[in-house]
């Protein structure tokens, strides 16, 4: 997979907010899915937040617990 840029993408959500996350790794639009998985077998991985948070997403593609940074990209 290509990263979308080197370190993690801070997204601040909200309470009842749903997030479709990039699972595939061809969304244009990364983190959050462009619907360009439907040429694979691939889903999105669709999050509805109960608690503001801030979140860090994987932008390198290379966390083993995605969408979400485990801190891969360091190294
Ligand atoms: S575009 Fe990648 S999961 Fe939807």
């Amino acid at each position: 997979m290509n990263a979308w840029q080197s370190g993690p993408f801070i997204l601040n959500v909200s309470s009842g907010d749903i997030k479709a996350f990039c699972m595939c790794g061809l969304s244009k639009t990364g983190p959050l899915c462009d619907g360009t998985h439907k040429i694979t077998d691939i889903k999105p991985e669709v999050v509805k937040f109960t608690e503001d948070k801030r979140l860090r997403v994987c932008g390198c593609q290379k966390s083993k617990r995605l969408p979400y940074c485990d801190g891969s990209h360091n190294g």
